[in-house]
């Protein structure tokens, strides 16, 4: 890139932030404050590299978009899809997953993509290329629809989520000596939506009713029914993303070696997952920090019958008549 690119990159960030700190900012279930966008929360640096990123993005036909909620299992979803999709160059040993957090092998848009004051060329990426993003369905990038490239969405039961995303925030708090968030206030937080990449409720429903009106298009998937019956939706998300395994694959054990590879067990007890970071839009992140317990029903653990009742009765007021339930 010469110098006169990169001059460009950065103002083009630099007004994004500007555009971005005339937002007002609040607190919110939240390593750092929220700013409220086309109907979304996130912070300063995720929505400069949400904004650089609609605008500079070019999606190609092939691409595979894996979209979450935050805490939804991306880190699971982005290890099973790169298995999955590179199973022929690395059978057996997946080098690249045992060296590399699943954030390294599949990155994500607005928090890895672009960031730095960078705007990089991603038209020699091998195909089919991989990207995760929690950007809300709404604020997608347009060439996303307009190619017609494959999305995989990922939810949770939102009471999993919550915790799982109170405990990560505490994490990155606790880090910068920032106060901790207690649960009753995260709980607060959450319920009014403001979470990052939320109102939880909206983010999920805008891509379940894409994945209604476009259903080869958008697969939508439950970490809870992943959890269940692991081989029967690994198969579905193979052939998804147009890679179905073959019989003699499937007789080789490959599904099971892919379902046993992306383990919450395995993964967390690997080295890169102990003990590496992560460069993100938010700052460095310790991989480890995208691993707790990797269970489904945690929630009861934490919260009281009321808070959980308080956030089944939005989930439902919110899910009602669409199809969708937890
Ligand atoms: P918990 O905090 O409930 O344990 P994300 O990847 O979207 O950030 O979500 C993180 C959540 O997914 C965490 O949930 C984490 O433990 C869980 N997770 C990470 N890897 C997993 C895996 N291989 N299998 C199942 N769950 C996993």
């Amino acid at each position: 890139q010469t110098e006169e690119e990169m001059e460009n990159q950065k103002r083009t960030y630099q007004s994004f932030r500007h555009l971005v700190s005339t937002l007002p900012s609040v607190d919110g279930v939240s390593y750092l404050p929220l700013h409220c966008y086309n109907g979304w929360y996130a912070s300063l640096p995720s929505l400069v590299s949400a904004m650089v990123a609609r605008e500079h993005f070019k999606a190609q036909p092939t691409d595979v978009l894996l979209a979450t909620c935050p805490k939804s299992g991306t880190t699971w979803l982005k290890a099973l899809l790169f298995a999955t999709v590179n199973r022929s160059s690395h059978t057996n040993s997946h080098p690249p997953l045992a060296a590399l957090s699943p954030h390294q092998c599949v990155s994500t848009l607005e928090s890895a993509v672009y960031i730095n004051d960078r705007i990089p060329d991603l038209d020699a990426l091998p195909s089919p290329r991989l990207f995760g993003t929690h950007i809300p369905f709404q604020s997608l990038p347009a060439t996303v629809l307009d190619s017609g490239c494959r999305i995989v969405y990922l939810c949770r039961d939102p009471k999993d989520c919550f915790i799982s995303l109170w405990h990560y925030i505490n994490k990155l708090r606790a880090q910068d000596n920032i106060e901790l968030r207690t649960l009753d206030e995260a709980l607060e937080y959450f319920s009014n939506g403001i979470s990052p990449f939320g109102p939880y409720w909206d983010h999920v429903l805008g891509y379940w009713n894409e994945h209604l009106e476009r259903p080869q298009k958008v697969l939508f998937l439950k970490y809870e029914e992943l959890m269940q019956h692991p081989k029967v939706h690994l198969k579905r998300l193979a052939e998804f993303v147009g890679s179905p395994f073959t019989e003699d694959e499937e007789k080789e054990g490959v599904v099971e070696g892919i379902i046993r590879l992306c383990s919450f067990e395995n993964l967390s007890n690997s080295e890169v997952n102990k003990i590496g970071r992560v460069e993100l839009a938010v700052g460095t992140v310790e991989n480890s920090f995208f691993f707790r317990r990797g269970e489904v029903g945690d929630w009861a653990n934490h919260l009281t019958p009321e808070m959980a009742r308080r956030l089944e009765e939005i989930t439902e007021s919110k899910f009602r008549g669409s199809g969708l339930s937890f």
